[in-house]
């Protein structure tokens, strides 16, 4: 029988996977290494393993013992999933700007979780730092990993995610692309690889807002390169141990903005559903691969864990157009549309029976196009008025049936969250307009004129 002791035991071996359209017109082989198909959906699988392997073998977590570290993600749950294989307890303290879910998911994973004030400085007792060191002091044969500074981190990626690297592309890699947070994926990823062949590029990826890249290029740790951004997992405002520039040859910062679009382009276009720092590291590595590599070049790229972390952000139409991170003009869905109307939300359609001359009055009155016909709360047709009136031209006598009896079928119901692109393709010579029912019921139509505005705005 082919089967595993303990679900951490598939830890690794993440599988090399060829990127195919965002890639387009680069040269070379651009290949991405699936972290999220670890079991616990991200590269910290590996780290979480070999932190608390080497704290056992240096006698620093003996049986029974605790597991504590600040964490809000990824390396919670690798901790958390080597804790259940070896029978430890873990808290994780975490700030409260973190969503609810992140919480839910270390608790579903049996962790104990203390929520710490976020507006606090990290030197603070309620921060989520101080709170997990004083655990730590007060709690016997008790562990504190610090992936930051805790080199077991730097050396799980020389053992398994370098090698692995080099056997899957059969020493035919030539450039090696990772994002930089703690720096262990970056650092022994790339050692193992340039002890094999010296001469492999190994590419940093970096944010707005952190200190690597001039740290590389001037040796000067610049306060001033820090400030807020959004994008989660890499950049740094410290210089954590487990960064080894001299494994580093050059850095590339990406936006936030830049690297959401690209995670969604990954998702959309490649079919790799994964997190933010994936688009950071894939927008920067092909951003260099564009300049840099030659016909015959292989690049890995490490893409660190799994969308479902970010449904609630770039995987959010609404938090990215918040965030001015969509172009609304390709991004407008029937909602916007309905919203920029400005509060005129007035249906008009006409009754079924009604006569087909009291008709071109409402065309006329209303200065419309196009009607939904309706009995009663049902939509049963609709007509258009140049339609209506090269009938009547054929057939005076219409003027005086039923509008049922000359009508077109009813406009099409889309949804409010169609886009643009989605709505012209379904408006046409025999559908002129289409109808969309929002969260009150309300009944809104999108003519041919509201399209053409959304897009020209
Ligand atoms: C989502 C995500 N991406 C990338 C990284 C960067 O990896 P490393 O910490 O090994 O530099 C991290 C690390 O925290 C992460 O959580």
């Amino acid at each position: 029988m082919n089967y595993y002791n303990h679900i951490v035991e598939t830890i690794g071996n993440t599988p090399l996977v060829k990127l195919n359209k965002v890639s387009a017109g680069i040269k070379g082989t651009i290949l991405v290494k699936v972290e999220y198909m670890n079991p616990g959906n991200s590269v910290k699988d590996r780290i979480a393993l070999k932190m608390i392997e080497d704290a056992e073998k240096e006698g620093l977590l003996k049986p029974g013992g605790t597991i504590i570290e600040g964490t809000s993600g990824n390396t919670g749950m690798g901790l958390a999933l080597v804790a259940i294989a070896k029978g430890y307890r873990c808290i994780f303290t975490m700030a409260d700007k973190q969503s609810q879910e992140k919480i839910d998911i270390l608790r579903a994973v049996g962790a104990e979780v203390v929520v710490c004030p976020t507006n606090v400085e990290p030197e603070d007792p309620r921060s989520y730092y101080s709170v997990a060191k004083k655990l730590n002091k007060e709690i016997p044969n008790s562990l504190y990993p610090n992936q930051y500074d805790n080199l077991s981190n730097y050396k799980a990626h020389y053992e398994s995610t370098g090698p692995e690297i080099w056997k899957d592309t059969e020493g035919k890699i030539t450039h090696y692309a990772a994002g930089v947070g703690t720096g262990g994926t970056i650092s022994g990823t790339s050692k193992y690889l340039k002890e094999q062949k010296a001469d492999i590029v190994t590419v940093g990826i970096d944010t707005y807002g952190s200190v690597f890249k001039k740290y590389k290029e001037t040796g000067i740790f610049d306060s001033n390169e820090v400030y807020p951004y959004l994008t989660e997992g890499i950049g740094e405002d410290i210089l954590p141990k487990n960064v080894d520039f001299s494994t580093i040859d050059h850095f590339v910062k990406v936006t936030d903005k830049d690297a959401a679009i690209m995670t969604r382009r990954l998702a959309r276009e490649e079919g790799l559903f994964v997190g933010w720092s994936c688009g950071s590291a894939a927008y920067g590595a092909l951003e260099y691969a564009k300049e840099h590599l030659k016909d015959g070049d292989v690049m890995v790229i490490i893409l660190p864990d799994h969308g479902t972390r970010y449904l609630g952000k770039v995987y959010n139409d609404a938090w990215m157009r918040n965030h001015g991170f969509l172009e609304e003009r390709i991004f407008a869905t029937a909602r916007d549309i309905i919203k920029r109307r400005n509060g005129y939300t007035k249906l008009t359609t006409v009754n079924k029976n009604m006569k087909v001359g009291d008709v071109i009055g409402v065309f006329n009155i209303d200065g419309i196009s196009q009607l939904p016909v309706a009995d009663k709360d049902h939509f049963v047709g609709s007509v258009h008025e140049t339609k209506l009136l090269n009938s009547l031209i054929q057939d005076p006598s219409i003027k005086d049936k039923p509008v049922s009896e000359v009508m077109d079928p009813s406009f099409q119901f889309v949804g409010m969250d169609n886009t643009v692109d989605v709505l012209s393709s379904l408006i046409n010579k025999d559908n002129k307009a289409l109808l969309v029912r929002d969260e009150a019921n309300k009944v809104h139509i999108i003519t041919e004129h509201d399209l053409l505005m959304a897009l020209t705005r």
